[in-house]
């Protein structure tokens, strides 16, 4: 067995890199942060592995610094930050991490949509700011899940197990899917919703699905949860939505940019409920997580096909 050098960047969860360790030369990004860009290249020049994070731009540029480089493992089933044509083009493999993250994104999905329909946040700030001054008939009043419609854009494996889940809540499902005949029209999945829950991988097809227009087809009184890619939104857009009243509100678990700037309007917009890109944040998940990509890199470094590899 070769050694090789791996560059990974960021500490992660679990016991895995302790297995890529007793096999490689491993380099772990130290701080809590992702590496800046300038520095991820001098990190990566040398290396043959890569186990990248969605914070990372894996691109041309960076793949032509890094000549020796055969195996970049992401650590997310998106790989919208890599340029997979690039990799491919340079016989870099690409792993990702599907599956093993799938209930978990769906439990997110199912406590942003709950917690945006019954305002949750609102509720909790008024406890804590000492406004529980009695039992109110009037107040804070939300929208009940059970007979209402969920549409589901994207029916992969997240969008599933959220549907899986909504049978539970009495939600009634549709779905748009590329490949599915029971699947509707997304113009007609957003005037019928009563909740909209985006499961869509972020592709140049898919980059600003939720525009100005989609959100004028969804009803007033309905909700956006996205649990995908901040950019599948037009964020300005939903911005404007939310207050001008023509939702009743949103949830989001990732926003564009990521995360979003001090002064950035999303932090100040009415009737959101906003959390820090954390549908895969269980211990459990992250740490299968860490295996999988520790997989695709030992099997990339040793020439064999990698188990988990991205496709896109
Ligand atoms: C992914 O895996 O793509 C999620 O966004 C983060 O776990």
């Amino acid at each position: 067995m070769t050694v090789a050098r791996c560059f990974v960047t960021r500490r992660l969860p679990g016991p895995a890199l302790e297995r890529l360790a007793a096999e490689h030369e491993v380099d772990v990004w130290p701080e809590p942060v992702p590496p800046p860009a300038e520095l991820l290249r001098e990190r990566v020049a040398r290396a043959a592995g890569l186990l990248a994070l969605l914070t990372d731009r894996v691109d041309g540029a960076l793949l032509d610094a890094a000549p020796e480089l055969r195996v970049v493992a992401n650590y997310a089933v998106g790989v919208d930050n890599i340029d997979l044509e690039a990799a491919r083009a340079r016989g870099v493999s690409v792993g990702a991490t599907p599956g093993v993250l799938t209930e978990a994104t769906a439990d997110l999905t199912f406590a942003l949509l709950l917690a945006a329909a019954r305002r949750l946040p609102e509720a909790e700030a008024r406890v804590r700011a000492g406004g529980w001054v009695t039992w109110d008939p009037g107040w804070p009043l939300g929208a009940e899940l059970h007979g209402a419609t969920l549409g589901i854009v994207g029916l992969g494996r997240i969008g599933r197990a959220v549907a899986r889940r909504a049978e539970g809540f009495g939600l009634r499902v549709f779905h748009t899917s590329r490949s599915d005949p029971g699947s509707i029209a997304l113009g007609d999945l957003l005037e019928q919703a009563d909740f909209v829950s985006l499961h869509a991988p972020l592709t140049s097809e898919t980059r600003g699905l939720i525009d100005a227009a989609a959100l004028r087809r969804m009803k007033p009184t309905a909700y956006l949860v996205n649990t995908a890619r901040g950019p599948l939104v037009d964020q300005p857009a939903l911005i404007e939505a939310l207050r001008e009243g023509r939702l009743a509100g949103a949830a989001l678990d990732v926003t564009d940019p990521e995360p979003p700037q001090p002064g950035d309007p999303i932090l100040d917009a009415p009737n959101l409920v906003l959390v820090p890109h954390i549908g895969s944040a269980t211990t459990a998940t992250r740490s299968r997580m860490a295996d999988m990509a520790v997989d695709n890199l030992l099997a990339g470094l040793a020439g064999e096909p990698l188990p988990h590899p991205a496709h896109g």
